[in-house]
């Protein structure tokens, strides 16, 4: 096959391979599936949370806070197209909230923000927001004690 043939041959396969996931996900899965937000780290984060499922797919969120404020929030994650829709929506939905308002970014709610996620999908919606939570956990904890701060990040 030439490159040609090649580059149209591997389009058209993307294409189809949307064209069936839009079938089963919601628009604002598929879009942020292909363009996630948010995905880089932060340099010394104040609140940094790394989880890893049973489907053993990693998210890593990294948290920027002023004042109990998150001003910054990102994630990474060596996981699937679901996974990287899971992590760019609880990032946004993190974005400005206190500390207790980002405690009660649940499951539930990157669900509902997605419109929804096959049952067998759903499971990513959990790990980020544990991923999430461990990052406000590892933020209070830093708190109560600043000293270990510049040891314990990643
Ligand atoms: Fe495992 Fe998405 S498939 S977290």
């Amino acid at each position: 096959m030439n490159d040609k043939i090649e580059d149209e041959f591997l389009e058209q396969l993307q294409a189809e391979i949307i064209e069936q996931a839009r079938k089963v996900y919601s628009h604002k899965v598929i879009d942020r599936w292909l363009h996630p937000n948010n995905l880089r780290t932060i340099e010394n984060p104040q609140g940094y949370g790394k989880m890893t499922g049973q489907c053993e797919d990693t998210i890593e969120i990294f948290l920027r806070i002023v004042k109990d404020r998150i001003v910054e929030a990102t994630f990474l994650t060596d996981g699937c197209g679901t996974t990287l829709a899971a992590g760019s929506m609880v990032t946004e939905l993190a974005q400005k909230k206190t500390i207790q308002e980002a405690f009660r970014i649940s499951k539930d709610l990157i669900l509902k923000e997605l419109e929804g996620l096959p049952k067998e999908s759903e499971h990513c919606a959990q790990l980020a927001s544990n991923a999430l939570k461990a990052a406000l956990v590892d933020y209070l904890a830093s708190k109560r004690e600043s000293w270990k701060t510049p040891y314990h990040k990643r």
